[in-house]
């Protein structure tokens, strides 16, 4: 097998899509090894989340720097250290600056709890709810600097269910999100998915098809139709 991608994953809050990539890797035949996990918020939960799966986690709190600037030049120093290939957003909720962008450009994903390029931003479980969509998902993409936007490489579909509030939509999403992201991570990692001119393109036909997921599968014929 050719040399794993070194990645860093990116985290804010719980890492509960860190711990889906974590247990990806443990896999010696995933092209990809988690080599750092960093929060930048100190208290976060996923830092204990790592250290229990056996990854360094780093905290970085970002309210500790005079500027924007100042905190990824330390982030980015992090990575350099650690020769990593590839950085994975995962409920990382600071804005980076155009410079970081481009720096990791085509080298940096992101997960959005909806079917980009619908519903980006905040409270998108509740604003999909309020506009009466009745499929929503979510989408791994290269992060570009506009947020939530960047080449698609996979996307998960989740019908929304009649009843459904937005805390029970998120959690449907989220098992989504737990099976997607390894699977974007390993598309991305064993070069099968690329980009170029700001599309991701995909080494063999059948790869566009296993990108995108529908979760639950769709009934067959041989399952009763109700
Ligand atoms: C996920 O829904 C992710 O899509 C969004 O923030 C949430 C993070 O959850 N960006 P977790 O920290 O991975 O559990």
């Amino acid at each position: 097998m050719t040399k794993r991608k070194r990645v860093a994953i990116l985290i804010s809050g719980r890492g509960s899509n860190m711990e889906s990539l974590i247990r990806a890797a443990q896999d010696p035949d995933y092209p990809a090894e988690i080599v750092t996990v960093v929060s930048n918020r100190p208290d976060a939960p996923g830092l204990a989340r790592a250290k229990a799966l056996g990854i360094e986690a780093v905290p970085l709190d970002h309210t500790k720097f005079p500027s924007r600037m100042t905190f990824e030049l330390k982030l980015n120093g992090i990575l350099i250290e650690r020769q990593v290939d590839l950085v994975c957003n995962a409920g990382f909720m600071r804005l980076l600056t155009a410079e970081f962008v481009n720096r990791w450009l085509d080298r940096h994903l992101n997960i959005h709890p909806s079917l980009l390029p619908a519903f980006p931003g905040l409270d998108t479980h509740q604003r999909v709810l309020d506009s009466g969509a009745w499929i929503t998902g979510a989408s791994v993409h290269f992060v570009r600097v506009e947020m939530d936007a960047g080449p698609i490489v996979a996307q998960a579909a989740v019908p929304v269910a009649p009843g459904d509030t937005a805390d029970s939509l998120a959690e449907r999403v989220l098992a989504a999100e737990h099976r997607l992201y390894p699977h974007a991570l390993e598309l991305v990692a064993s070069g099968a998915a690329y980009v170029i001119d700001g599309r991701v393109l995909y080494t063999t036909p059948g790869v566009p098809l296993r990108a995108a997921m529908i979760s639950p599968p769709p009934l067959t014929k041989s399952e009763p139709q109700g």
